[in-house]
């Protein structure tokens, strides 16, 4: 089996490499030259654990190779994955699908034998069918047949999501194709993955509906963290309490400063406009991609509240910056929001982050980057844990305490427990429980 990946951002680079570790054929294609170059000197361009030896031990191999040469990538491909990015066009929030219409005009060029293009990018229902019509108006004598095959994989476990994922989802009429995708990923027909096998417009809708109905669920738990705050409840005895039905399910209630990334964002708001505009409209979502917007925003309210309601001349000292542990990125991150509020109070931030600041110093300009968590604490009046870094679920409270202006924490992901940090003597809020007064001088 032999497959052109097109794209080598997150999805396209991390499937092309485990499609090469599952014994496949990959070829990378990439118009940025820069990065080919990189890749093939084994310089990983995203921060992904694992990614690094998976493609330097597939490189190896011989399985794994990189272009900027379509033709060349697409040389004997049996099937060819359309994996560029579909970001939010500027102004209406649909999705921008240039890079996937100019990817399937450029494939139908190179088309030899019988080739499968699979959509891999999150793609609005109807682009499968469009690329197909694309396809057949530049080579009508062209022999293929479309397909969508969203990915669900995550940052910063995208590896294991993708040799281990819940479900594939393939969508496609065509029982060729069909049989080629089982080929591709028969791995995972023998550890038992379910296949499911739909329509092309099925499975571009699935991805969405998935990735929709888990910000829901996230922004479900936010405000019930809310409200948990002013009943006197605790957000995780509750989480825990709705978690063990099995109906519900554990996952994605951890409440906290409202959900970023790369896909929530922007798929639930894409997925809003495709409702709207087939008349159809998604009520329950527009109202949580409403409801996240503002949580963001508000969480600098609660910094400032921590710190006695004023922050001007004040140091805040924030821990991560990036949307999630295990990445670098920073799209959609509620520091991007969280940080400039608190400089527009006066504030003077300092900040770490694990992934470092390369990135981040650009989106957040006038602060102070520091190269470890407590020297960015260091003088501070309050402390403010932003992303989940695993080392920050383990300072040395006694050390912070010493360092700090005032020991006043804000935990927007509740990585402490109320209790001991009461006990280690800091004036301590968290998201959705009750602790102690946030205003300790
Ligand atoms: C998500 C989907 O999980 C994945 O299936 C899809 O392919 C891409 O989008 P990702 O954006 O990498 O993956 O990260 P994820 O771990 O899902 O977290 C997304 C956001 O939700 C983060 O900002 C995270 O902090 C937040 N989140 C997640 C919560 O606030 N609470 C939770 O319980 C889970």
């Amino acid at each position: 089996m032999r497959i052109a990946m097109i794209g080598t951002g997150y999805v396209g680079l991390v499937s092309g490499a485990c499609f090469s570790e599952f014994g496949v054929q990959v070829c990378c294609v990439d118009k940025d030259a820069g990065k080919i170059e990189r890749l093939r000197k084994g310089e990983i361009p995203i921060y992904e654990p694992g990614l690094d030896e998976l493609v330097t031990r597939n490189v190896a191999a011989g399985r794994l190779s990189f272009t900027t040469d379509l033709a060349e990538g697409m040389r004997g491909a049996n099937a060819v994955f359309i994996a560029v990015g579909t970001p939010s066009r500027r102004g209406d929030g649909h999705a921008d699908l240039s890079y996937v219409y100019g990817a399937a005009e450029e494939i139908a060029q190179n088309i030899e034998g019988y080739t499968v293009i699979v959509t891999k990018s999150t793609v609005p229902v109807g682009t499968g069918r469009e690329v197909e019509r694309i396809i057949r108006r530049v080579r009508p004598d062209a022999d293929f047949d479309v397909a969508s095959n969203p990915e669900f994989l995550r940052e910063g476990s995208a590896i294991a999501d993708f040799m281990r994922p819940d479900r594939v989802v393939i969508g496609t009429e065509s029982e060729l194709a069909r049989e080629m995708m089982r080929r591709l990923y028969r791995p995972l027909y023998l550890i038992e993955t379910p296949i499911v096998m739909t329509s092309l417009e099925t499975a571009e809708l699935t991805k969405y509906a998935a990735n929709t109905f888990l910000a829901t669920k996230i922004t479900f738990i936010n405000e019930i963290a809310d409200l948990c705050e002013k009943v006197g409840a605790d957000v995780h005895d509750v989480a825990r309490g709705i978690g063990l039905d099995g109906r519900i399910g554990k996952k994605f209630l951890h409440p906290g400063p409202g959900y970023g990334g790369s896909c929530f964002p922007k798929d639930t708001l894409a997925l809003v406009r495709t409702a709207q505009q087939v008349g159809s409209p998604l009520r329950i979502v527009e109202t949580v991609v409403d409801i996240n917007d503002r949580r963001k925003k508000a969480m600098a309210d609660r910094i400032i509240a921590a710190c006695g309601g004023v922050v001007d001349g004040k140091t805040v000292a924030v821990l991560g910056v990036t949307f999630k542990p295990n990445t670098d990125d920073m799209r959609d991150a509620p520091s991007l929001d969280i940080v400039p509020a608190l400089q527009k109070a006066g504030a003077h931030v300092r900040a770490f982050d694990p992934a470092g600041a390369h990135e981040a110093e650009k989106l957040l300009p006038g602060v102070e980057w520091t190269k470890d968590a407590y020297a960015a604490l260091s003088g501070a009046d309050c402390v403010a844990i932003v992303t989940e870094w695993n080392e920050f679920r383990a300072l040395n409270l006694t050390r912070v305490k010493e360092l700090m202006k005032r020991p006043v924490m804000v935990d927007l992901r509740n990585v402490y427990s109320p209790d001991e940090m009461a006990a280690a003597g800091f004036a301590y809020s968290s998201i959705g429980r009750p602790s102690g007064p946030a205003d300790a001088e």
